[in-house]
Order: structure tokens, then C-alpha cells, then sequence
């Protein structure tokens, strides 16, 4: 994972690198730092933790003409300062901060270390620093000494370089890993995504796997196969970038508290009046395609076993499949399914590589992401924004929801119904209410919060949701809680139920509720500790929450919210670092 900012140019660098890196701490929080140039000298900088820290110990008096940072997510090496990026060569002519991983880091150390470099760390990522001081002092050359570099490394990474001596030019390469450049009027910037740069321009230009080149105020060179090419500028909403807290105490509230309006926005841009906004010949694919596949991972998962369940009724065979085992056993049942990939930051490393099999196959790939320009979006047949704006809370709360309802409405595309539009809003309409009405969810958490294990059952839809709702929990509260289909506790989890055993039932499918609520029985009767949420049509006496009807296939969604908040104030309860659990990264770039 880990996030890199870079800039050159007269601008305030450290205040731009900084809170550039805090907006990408989504990617990893496990260390911070940052290079600079100012004097002839680089200067390096780095802490084991967050962002904040890093803040503390970098001069506020600096004025660098260069600089890079980078926020950690951990694959090589404990997280602590030495394993910090930014990392130098051994004659400390390269100083390089990177996202990736180099798979061959171990045999290129060795080589390395054979002609005397010595290694520092035990990250993968030195032997980047240290293959471009070999190879500059063999040609003399820092750009020859970056594509002989990009030859010998295998693996993924997006790196930005200063190079000593040229202390007015940021150096960057990239493969599999995210990153674009930014270009003001007197700066030149670089990140893993546009958030760092949104508050300065709106001039992007995305790069492909192979490039690399150089920026100074001005310029911008980028190659590719040894050549030059000419740079593609593309706009972006920057507005979709932007996020503060606000009054909020945490993104996580703030961004279930806003799916009203995410899915209002979802549905203007998919619906006008009368009609489906759809790409026509997306829907054409859909409509011939005999089989859909989809493949996510986490929560995009999730929401995509939801969109299975509305797809299948218009007779097609539609399959759904975790992105990091269909990548190692790419299996189909038949030749040519349409894949739709889901995926919030479109960034996700084990669905890059599917994507990769699948256009290696010549297959038609849709992909649903909130992200302009992520990799997933750029290389798909087609490709369908969520609008969700930026979610910065590591886990998933308003994509979720965006991902349901955009898979209805395709859904309603396909099948020519607009009733869905009427669905959804009053869907929104019980999501309000659940937000009016979320303190009670707190005291349910408050009297819960002590628990370590939890299970989530329902039936049908709404054991699918329950999932979600358990992910929440582990995630944010770090509660072990495990999603079971009401029928099969008896086949062994129900051996785990002892006095006081939380279960947090979802009940909202008027088909399985009865059989439903007779598994809560089985359960209370056991020593379980009933959280029942149910629907005003189907709810009973001593249920925990209600929410207000909307369609029963809708239901299971306005449940999942109230599971969000639950997780959330579970973890609040309990003092957890709510945005950023341990452990974890918003977007998951190495597999
Ligand atoms: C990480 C995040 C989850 C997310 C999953 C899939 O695990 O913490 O919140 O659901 O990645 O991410 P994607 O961006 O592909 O939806």
C-alpha cells in the first residue's frame, strides 16, 4: 500500500507535503517521512506512526526547492523509523520514497551487496535507491539510470526521486502501482492520487505502467520504452477530492451520515426523469451476456453478492467471486461472461490482476468504482462512477450503499423498471430516519461494547448484509464476529453460543422471517444475547431497532447502515482509532 506526495517549484513544500500525506494516510499509517532539498543538502526526515508526528519533528522555517513523503503501510520489515521511507543510495546521491513491492528485491540486495552497497533497512525498497547510484555511475545518466533500474525490478512501484545534485527537478517512475502528476503555473507535483494536489490545480496527467521521466516547474517529461512521449492532460472534478471533517468527530460518522445524499446524487446521474442514463451498449453486453461474473474484494464483495441477487431473476447465471482467489484460478463456466468489477478505490491490487487476466483474454470488463481515473476505471470496456465523493475512513460505509443502489438501478435499466427510482427514494426516506434516530444505536452499543465475539445472522438477502455489518464490527471495533445463514447454526456455530454471547440478528426478507426469528429462539433459549434489527412490518416485541419499511429487497440495505453506526459507536465506546484501525488500509495496492 503506502502513499507518496512529491512537488518542485515555489511553493510552500512543506505544508503541501504534509497535508498531502495526511490525506493519504487512507493507504497506511504505519510510518511517515519526508526529503527535502534546500542548500545543496537532503535532508531526511522520518518517524515510525502517523502523519502528526512526522508533523512535530520537520522544522516549520524550511524552504526546499524539491521535496517527497511518503506514509507507510508495512509488507517489508517491522514498522519503525529505519524501515521509514524515504530511503537513500549508499553515496546519498538518491533519495527515494515508493509504493509497491519488489518482488526480486532479495536476489538484486544480494548483488548488490556483493559489490559492496550496504543496506540499511529491511524494506524492498533500498535496492531501488541503490540500483540507480550503480547504474548513474556506470552511464553518467539519471534518466538511463531510472529505465535501467525499471528493467531490473520486478514487481510494482511508484516512486518519486530527488537526485542531489539537480536539486530543482523531481524524478518519478512508475508500474502496477497508482500515480499522477499535477501541474500549476509555478509547480509541478506528483501523488498516488489527486487528493494532495486538488487544492492547487485541477491539471492532471495520468501515467501508464512503464513511465517515468521527470518534472521541474514548467516541464514535464515523460518516457516510455526509452521514447518521449507526449504528456495527456486530463481535468478532474476536484470537488470529488475534497473532504474535511466539518463537526464531525471522525470521517466514519460523517460518511455514513452522508449516504442520503451520496445516493441522491447516485441516482441524478444515472436517471433523468423518465429514463436510465446507462451506457446503451453496456447494457447491450449485459442484456446478451449469458453469465455476469462479478469480482471485488471486502466490502465492494459484499455489495456485489446484493447485485447478484438482483441480476439472477433476469435469467442470467451470475456468479460472484473474491478477487484474490479468481486471480489464481481463473475459472468460468461459460466462455464469455461479462465481469463487473466493483471496487471503491478502483486501486485494489488482487483486482488489478484480474482485470489484467481478463483483458489479456480479450473479455469485456465493467467497472464500478467512486474513482476517476484509478487504474480499475481507465482499463475497463466500460466504466460507471459512484459519485460517492471521497471517503476517507478506512472502512467502507457510504460506497456500500452507493454500490447496492447503483446495482439496482442497473438492474431497473436492464429490466426496463423505473419503479426502482420510487424504491430507492424511499429507501433514502428510512436512512434519514435511521440517522434522526442514531442515538439509540449508541446505547445499544454502549451496553454491548464489552463483548470480543459476536455472530450476524439472517436469512437470504439478509444474511448477505449481515456479512457487511460483521465486517463492520471486526474492522472498527475489533470484535471477532462471524456472518452465519440462519439454517446453518445448527450445523456447528450454534456449539459457540454460552450465557451472554452477542448475536445481532437482521430480520427485514418477509419470506424467511418467520424462520428466522424461530433460529432466534434456538439461540435466546441458549444464553444468546439478542441485538434483533427488523422492519416495521415484520418487527415483535423486544426487537432492538426498527426501521421504517421500504421494499423487503431494499430492506436489508437501511439494516446494514444501522450496523455501520453500530460498529462505529461500538468502537467509540471502546476508544478505538475509529478512521484508521490497526492493522488496516483503505486501499489495498499490494496482494
Ligand atoms: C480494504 C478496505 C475496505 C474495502 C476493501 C476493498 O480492505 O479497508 O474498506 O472494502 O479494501 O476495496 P475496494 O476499494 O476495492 O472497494
Amino acid at each position: 500500500m503506502c502513499g507518496i506526495v512529491g512537488g518542485v517549484g515555489k511553493l510552500n513544500l512543506r505544508e503541501y507535503l504534509i497535508s498531502g500525506l495526511k490525506k493519504l494516510e487512507y493507504r497506511g499509517y504505519d510510518s511517515a517521512g519526508i526529503a527535502y532539498a534546500e542548500a545543496g543538502e537532503v535532508i531526511v526526515r522520518k518517524v515510525a506512526g502517523r502523519v502528526v508526528s512526522l508533523d512535530a519533528v520537520v522544522p516549520n522555517n524550511i524552504h526546499p526547492s524539491v521535496g517527497i513523503a511518503h506514509t507507510r503501510w508495512a509488507t517489508h520489515g517491522q514498522p519503525n523509523s529505519s524501515n521509514a521511507h524515504p530511503h537513500q543510495s549508499n553515496n546519498g546521491l538518491f533519495t527515494i520514497v515508493h509504493n509497491g513491492v519488489i518482488e526480486n528485491f532479495r536476489p538484486l540486495t544480494h548483488q548488490l551487496a556483493v559489490r559492496g552497497f550496504h543496506f540499511a533497512s529491511e524494506t524492498d525498497t533500498e535496492v531501488i535507491a541503490n540500483l540507480l547510484e550503480r547504474f548513474y555511475t556506470r552511464s553518467g545518466s539519471v534518466l538511463e539510470a531510472i529505465a535501467q533500474t525499471c528493467e531490473a525490478i520486478e514487481g510494482s512501484f511508484a516512486c518519486a526521486i530527488i537526485f542531489k545534485d539537480e536539486p530543482n527537478r523531481l524524478y518519478f517512475m512508475k508500474k502496477a502501482s497508482p500515480l499522477l502528476i499535477g501541474v500549476c503555473d509555478d509547480a509541478s507535483l506528483l501523488a498516488s492520487d489527486p487528493a494532495p494536489m486538488v487544492e492547487l490545480t485541477d491539471r492532471f496527467i495520468d501515467l501508464d505502467d512503464g513511465d517515468y521521466g521527470f518534472l521541474e516547474v514548467g516541464k514535464v517529461q515523460i518516457f516510455r520504452n526509452g521514447r518521449r512521449i507526449k504528456p495527456r492532460f486530463v481535468a478532474r472534478n476536484v470537488d470529488l477530492y475534497k473532504s474535511d471533517l466539518g463537526e464531525y468527530p471522525h470521517y466514519m460518522l460523517k460518511e455514513i451520515e452522508e449516504i442520503p445524499s451520496v445516493i441522491k446524487r447516485l441516482c441524478e446521474n444515472y436517471f433523468d426523469e423518465d429514463h436510465f442514463l446507462f451506457n446503451e451498449s453496456m447494457l447491450e453486453c449485459l442484456r446478451k451476456a449469458k453469465q455476469i461474473h462479478f469480482l471485488a474484494c471486502g466490502t465492494s464483495y459484499y455489495a456485489s453478492k446484493i447485485g447478484a441477487k438482483y441480476l439472477r431473476p433476469l435469467g442470467k447465471d451470475v456468479l460472484v467471486s473474491i478477487a484474490s482467489e479468481w486471480a489464481y484460478d481463473p475459472y468460468d463456466i461459460t466462455e464469455e461472461p461479462v465481469f463487473v468489477l466493483l471496487s471503491q478505490s478502483g486501486e485494489t491490487a488482487d483486482l488489478i490482476r484480474c482485470q489484467k487476466i481478463i483483458n489479456d483474454r480479450g473479455g469485456i470488463s465493467i467497472a464500478v468504482t467512486n474513482t476517476k481515473g484509478s487504474t480499475i476505471e481507465r482499463k475497463a470496456t466500460y466504466s460507471c462512477l459512484l459519485y460517492a465523493g471521497l471517503e476517507v475512513a478506512v472502512a467502507s460505509t457510504k460506497s456500500y450503499l452507493a454500490q447496492v443502489c447503483f446495482l439496482l438501478m442497473l438492474t431497473g435499466a436492464l429490466r426496463g423498471d423505473m419503479m426502482v427510482m420510487a424504491d430507492i427514494d424511499r429507501l433514502c426516506e428510512s436512512l434519514k430516519d435511521i440517522i434522526a434516530r442514531k442515538e439509540e444505536i449508541h446505547s445499544l452499543a454502549r451496553h454491548a461494547h464489552k463483548v470480543t465475539d459476536a455472530f450476524f445472522v439472517g436469512r437470504g438477502l439478509d444474511y448477505l448484509a449481515s456479512m457487511e455489518g460483521a465486517l463492520k464490527l471486526k474492522e472498527v471495533a475489533y470484535v471477532h464476529a462471524e456472518s452465519y445463514p440462519g439454517g446453518e447454526l445448527k450445523h456447528g456455530p450454534i456449539a459457540l453460543i454460552t450465557q451472554g454471547t452477542l448475536v445481532v440478528g437482521f430480520v427485514s426478507d418477509p419470506e424467511v422471517a418467520s424462520s428466522i426469528r424461530n433460529n432466534f429462539e434456538e439461540l435466546s433459549s441458549r444464553g444468546a444475547r439478542m441485538v434483533v434489527l427488523s422492519t416495521a412490518s415484520l418487527q415483535m416485541p423486544g426487537d432492538s431497532f426498527v426501521t421504517k419499511d421500504v421494499k423487503p429487497y431494499l430492506a436489508s440495505s437501511a439494516l446494514v447502515m444501522v450496523s455501520q453506526y453500530f460498529a462505529y459507536y461500538m468502537a467509540l465506546e471502546k476508544g478505538l482509532p475509529i478512521d484508521k484501525p490497526r492493522n488496516l488500509a483503505k486501499s489495498v495496492t499490494v496482494e
